[in-house]
């Protein structure tokens, strides 16, 4: 069976830049053979946090936290793209991530982070490991950090820059090694 992995994406900003490498991702993995999800919380719009998921009688919780909780559930693994506002992690990413829990739980995640300078987001990316952690998906040791992200691809997600391609390689072999190890040890069992 595919491996199923889903890429989450946390910025409504009208002018945001980090659906560009959001699209990279979706594309390389897609060139694996990976079956591809995107959460994006400008098509799957959720309130601030009130009720998490699991709060909800599934029958009466909101339709996109439904759709959102399904799609996590159906998943291997979890590529997060974080932007960087004031050193840390974008508020509609946040507030998405927290409101599911189980959904992450036993299975591996991994970290690209952007920004508009040089520092490329990895103070945020930081932070995010952190929360990932306490999510139940912990993150991979690599990180995939790009730097002025608003010149590094086009608006299809193509990279501009040899280099993103060369690094995206190793970054992806090392996430689908935990991703398969990970999957096969859950059909075995989990512990709690
Ligand atoms: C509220 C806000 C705070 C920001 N803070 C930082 C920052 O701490 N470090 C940084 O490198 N860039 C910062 N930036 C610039 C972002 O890196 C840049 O706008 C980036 O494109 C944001 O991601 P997005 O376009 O996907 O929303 C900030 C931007 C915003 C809107």
């Amino acid at each position: 069976m595919k491996l199923k992995i889903t890429v989450i994406y946390g910025s409504v900003r009208s002018d945001r830049q980090g659906i560009k490498p959001s699209k990279f991702f979706i594309n390389k993995l897609r060139e694996r053979e990976v079956e591809v999800h995107f959460i994006d919380p400008l098509i799957f719009p959720l309130p601030f946090l009130d009720k998490m998921f699991k709060e909800y009688n599934p029958e009466n919780a909101p339709e996109n936290m439904k759709k959102i909780s399904d799609i996590l559930t159906d998943s291997d693994g979890f590529l997060i793209v974080t932007g960087e506002y004031n050193h840390s992690i974008p508020p509609a990413l946040k507030n998405l991530l927290d409101h599911f829990q189980r959904e992450y739980f036993f299975k591996p995640s991994a970290i690209v982070s952007y920004s508009a300078g040089n520092y490329a987001g990895v103070r945020s990316a930081v932070h995010l490991r952190a929360v990932l952690a306490e999510l139940g998906t912990p993150s991979i040791s690599s990180m995939f950090p790009i730097a002025q992200v608003q010149n590094a691809f086009d608006d299809d997600g193509n990279a501009l820059n040899d280099f993103y391609e060369k690094r995206s390689k190793r970054f992806l072999d090392e996430f689908i090694w935990y991703t398969e190890a990970l999957k096969k040890a859950r059909e075995t069992g989990v512990p709690y």
